[in-house]
C-alpha cells in the first residue's frame, strides 16, 4: 500500500537539502509498500508558497527529478515541516497528477498524502462540484483536499486540528492522512482509521514526560452527513453548522513534549507508516491508534481524538523503544531483500524459538499466551484467519494443530469470512495470522470476532501493529523485518509459532508426549536442515535456467501437510516471476487438473516421506503415465526417483515440520525465475507488501 513520511524540524537548523534528502530516504525505506509514483511537499522560497515535487516510477526517480530542478538547496529554515509520499494506485492510473500529495487549488493551500481508500468521494466530489470546484484528477485523495479548503474558506480563524477533525468527520473508509498547508506554515496534522501510522520523537534533552494524555473533544462522534444539510437532489447540499463542531475542548488533559524546565527545546518529529523509515533516525516512537488527530506545530506534539462517545481507548499514548535495528531493513551483501530474507531463515526460526522451547525438558512456553491457555483449551472451535501467504502457514499446521489439541479447527481467508458475515461464538478462539499485523481485511475480520465476544489470538511480526495490540493475546513470530514484498521467513516462522502453540496447548495429554518430543527435536534440527537446503542453491539456479526459465505455466503436486507448500511455492512463483503457476492437492488430481498434463506441462511434484507417501506415489503414477516428466522433490537418500526423473533434495524431519523445509527450494526457485525472466525481485508489479485497503 502506499507509504506516508513526515518530517518536522524545530530549534534545530536545516538547510533544504538535509530535509529533502531526509523525506527521500524516509520514502525509500517505505517503497517496498507501494511504487507506482512518489511525491513531496516542503515549503518554497516565498513566506506563503508550498513547493510540490510529484514523478511516475520509483523514489530514484523522484529523487533524479528534484536534483535536476533549480532549486535553493542551501537555504535554511530552523522550523519546517515537510512531507513525502510513495504510492500503490487505487483510483487513477499511475501518473505525475495523481501522485500525492494532492493539493486543494493551483495555489498548493492545502496538500495531504494519503494511504487507504475514501468509499463516499464521490457524494463529496459531487458536493463541491455544486461549489465550483475544479477537479485535476481521478482520485479520491484530491477530494480531501478540496473539502479541506472548502471548510477552511467558512471559517479562516479555525484551527488546523479542528480543520482536519471537520474534514475527518465527513470522509468514510481507511485511511492515514498527513495534511500541511500554507495557511498553517511549519504546522502538520496527521491522522488515521484503519492504516497505520506513527510518530518518532527526537531531541538531544531529556523529554519532560513518557506519554501524551490525549484531548478529547465533547461528544463528537465520526459520522459524515452532520456538517451538511442533505437535499434531495446530491444529498450534500448547504454547510449546515460551523466547522469547528464547538468542540467544548478538556485542553487541560493534553499534554505535549517541553523540556523539564518548561521552555521550547530543539526538536524533531518523523510520521511514518511504519517504523523502518523511523528507526535511523530514532527509537522513541508513538503508535496513534484510529480516529486519533496527532497535531505537531511549535515543537509539540498534541494528540487528540475524535470520538468520546462510548470510546474505550487507553486515553494517552505512551513512548515506546522500537525494537529493530536499522541493520535488518538493509540489504547488505545481497542483491535483494528477498534473497536476504531467504538466506537469514536458519537464524529467524532460531529467533521465533529462542526463550520458547526448551529442547532439553521438551517444553514450550509462549509467554504471550499466558493466563489464556485454559480458555483457549476449553474453546468450541479454534478459527484461524488470514490472507496470502499466512494464510497457508495457517493451512499447513492445522494437521497438526487439531491431532494435538483436538480442538476442530477452521481455515478462514479474511476477505471471504467478511463476504459471508460468517457466524462467530462466544466461546471460539480466533486466531489471526499476518506478518504485518496491518492487512485492512485481517484486522476487520478480527475486529467482527472480537465484536462478538470471541478470543482473538494475534500472531503476527510487527510489535506495536494495529494486530498485536487489538488481539486479547498472541505471540509475536520475531522474524526480524521483513521488507521483499513477497514473504519469505515470515511463513517458516508463523509456521513455526502456530506449532510451538498447538504443542503448548496440548501439554496436558499424556497420550501425546512421545509426538510432542518428538516435534520438538525436530524443532531443534530445524536451521540445520534448512542450511542445508540454502547449500543447493547454485543446482536449482541451474535447474530454474534448465527446465522451467522458459515456460509459461508450472504445476506443483503434493498432498497432506504439503497441500500448503504447494499453494505458497506456486504464489511465491507466479507473484514475482509473472508465471502462471498453480498449485494442485493430488487428491484432487484425478478430478479435473489431471486433463492439464501432458509431455509439455512442467509438473513439480512434492514426494518427501509421512504416512501417505504411498499416496503421492500413485499420483506420481497418474502423473507418468499422461507422459508427464515431473520434478521431484524428495528426501535425501531415497532411491525411488533418482533414476527417472530430475530430483531436488531436502533433509527429511518429521511429518509437521517437513514443509518448512520443502518451501526453501521453491522460494529459491521462484526468487531465481524472477531474475532470469527479468523481473524486479524485491518490487512485483501491482503488490505491495502491507494491503492496508480491503
Ligand atoms: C505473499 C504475501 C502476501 C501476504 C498477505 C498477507 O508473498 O506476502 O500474500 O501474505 O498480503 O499479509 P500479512 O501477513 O501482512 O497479513
Amino acid at each position: 500500500m502506499c507509504g506516508i513520511f513526515g518530517y518536522c524540524n524545530y530549534l534545530v537548523e536545516r538547510d533544504r537539502r538535509f530535509i529533502v534528502d531526509t523525506l527521500l530516504n524516509g520514502l525509500a525505506r517505505l517503497e517496498y509498500r507501494g511504487y507506482d509514483s512518489a511525491g513531496m511537499s516542503v515549503d518554497g522560497d516565498g513566506d506563503h508558497d508550498m513547493a510540490i515535487y510529484k514523478e511516475v516510477g520509483k523514489v530514484a526517480a523522484l529523487r533524479s527529478l528534484i536534483d535536476s530542478q533549480s532549486i535553493n538547496f542551501k537555504k535554511t529554515f530552523v522550523s519546517h515541516c515537510g512531507m513525502a509520499h510513495t504510492r500503490w494506485a487505487t483510483h487513477g492510473e499511475p501518473s505525475p497528477i495523481n501522485s500525492h500529495p494532492q493539493r486543494s487549488d493551483t495555489n498548493n493551500e492545502f496538500t495531504l498524502i494519503h494511504n487507504g481508500i475514501i468509499t463516499n468521494f464521490k457524494e463529496i466530489k459531487a458536493f463541491l462540484l455544486t461549489k465550483n470546484f475544479v477537479f485535476e484528477t481521478d482520485t479520491d485523495t484530491e477530494v480531501v483536499a478540496k473539502l479541506t479548503k472548502y471548510l477552511y474558506d467558512l471559517q479562516k480563524d479555525i484551527t488546523f486540528t479542528d480543520l482536519v477533525r471537520a474534514v475527518v468527520k465527513k470522509i468514510e473508509g481507511g485511511f492515514s492522512f498527513i495534511f500541511k498547508s500554507i495557511h498553517y506554515p511549519d504546522e502538520l496534522v496527521a491522522t488515521r482509521r484503519g492504516s497505520p501510522l506513527l510518530v518518532g520523537v527526537k531531541t538531544e534533552q531529556k523529554l519532560k514526560i513518557d506519554f501524551i494524555d490525549v484531548e478529547f473533544s465533547g461528544g463528537e462522534t465520526a459520522s459524515s452527513n452532520d456538517l451538511f444539510r442533505s437535499s434531495p437532489e446530491t444529498g450534500f447540499d448547504e454547510i449546515a453548522g460551523n466547522p469547528t463542531v464547538s468542540s467544548q475542548l478538556n485542553r487541560s488533559a493534553s499534554r505535549a513534549f517541553l523540556s523539564e524546565d518548561g521552555l521550547p527545546q530543539p526538536i524533531e518529529y518523523f510520521i511514518a507508516s511504519d517504523a523502518s523509515a523511523i528507526v535511523e533516525h530514532t527509537k522513541r516512537v508513538l503508535y496513534l491508534e484510529d480516529d486519533d488527530i496527532a497535531h505537531i506545530g511549535n515543537g509539540e506534539l498534541h494528540i487528540h481524538r475524535l470520538r468520546r462517545e462510548n470510546d474505550s481507548s487507553p486515553i494517552s499514548r505512551t513512548i515506546e523503544t522500537l525494537e529493530i535495528e536499522l541493520a535488518e531493513i538493509m540489504k547488505g551483501s545481497f542483491d535483494h531483500f528477498m534473497q536476504k530474507e531467504i538466506y537469514e531463515q536458519p537464524e529467524s526460526v532460531v529467533n521465533t524459538m529462542r526463550g520458547r522451547v526448551n529442547f532439553e525438558d521438551h517444553k514450550i512456553t509462549l509467554g504471550g499466551l499466558r493466563g489464556f491457555l485454559p480458555t483457549i483449551r476449553r474453546a468450541r472451535r479454534i478459527i484461524f484467519i488470514a490472507c496470502g501467504t499466512s494464510y497457508h502457514s495457517c493451512l499447513a499446521t492445522r494437521a497438526i494443530f487439531e491431532e494435538l489439541t483436538e480442538i476442530p479447527t477452521q481455515m478462514e481467508l479474511a476477505s471471504d469470512f467478511l463476504d459471508r458475515l460468517a457466524p462467530v461464538f462466544r466461546d471460539d478462539v480466533c486466531v489471526f495470522v499476518s506478518q504485518s499485523g496491518e492487512t485492512a481485511d485481517t484486522i476487520l475480520a478480527m475486529r467482527y470476532c472480537l465484536k462478538r465476544s470471541a478470543l482473538g489470538v494475534g500472531i503476527t511480526n510487527t510489535v506495536g501493529s494495529t494486530i498485536s495490540r487489538e488481539t486479547h493475546c498472541g505471540v509475536h513470530i520475531n522474524a526480524g523485518a521483513e521488507v521483499g514484498v513477497a514473504s519469505t521467513k515470515a511463513y517458516t516462522s508463523q509456521y513455526i509459532a502456530l506449532v510451538m502453540m498447538a504443542l503448548q496447548l496440548s501439554e496436558d495429554h499424556v497420550s501425546t508426549i512421545e509426538r510432542r518430543n518428538e516435534i520438538i527435536d525436530g524443532l531443534y534440527h530445524l536451521p540445520g536442515n534448512i542450511k542445508e537446503v540454502l547449500d543447493t542453491a547454485p543446482a536449482l539456479q541451474q535447474l530454474s535456467k534448465e527446465t522451467l526459465s522458459n515456460e509459461k505455466s508450472l504445476l506443483i503436486m503434493g498432498r497432506g501437510y504439503q497441500n500448503a507448500t504447494c499453494l505458497e511455492g506456486a504464489l511465491k512463483i507466479k507473484e514475482i516471476s509473472y508465471m502462471h503457476s498453480e498449485g494442485i492437492l493430488a487428491g484432487e488430481l484425478k478430478h479435473g487438473p489431471l486433463a492439464l498434463v501432458d509431455e509439455n506441462m512442467p509438473v513439480i511434484m512434492i514426494m518427501t516421506q509421512d504416512s501417505i507417501y504411498p499416496k503421492a506415489q500413485s499420483a506420481l503414477c497418474q502423473v507418468a503415465s499422461r507422459k508427464g516428466q515431473p520434478i521431484i522433490i524428495c528426501n535425501t537418500g531415497d532411491e525411488n526417483f533418482v533414476h527417472e526423473y530430475k530430483t531436488i533434495s531436502v533433509p527429511q524431519t518429521t511429518d509437521c515440520l517437513q514443509g518448512i523445509i520443502n518451501i526453501i527450494p521453491l522460494q529459491l526457485l521462484a526468487y531465481y525465475l524472477a531474475l532470469l525472466k527479468g523481473q524486479d525481485v524485491d518490487f512485483p508489479r501491482n503488490l505491495a507488501k502491507s494491503v492496508t485497503v480491503e
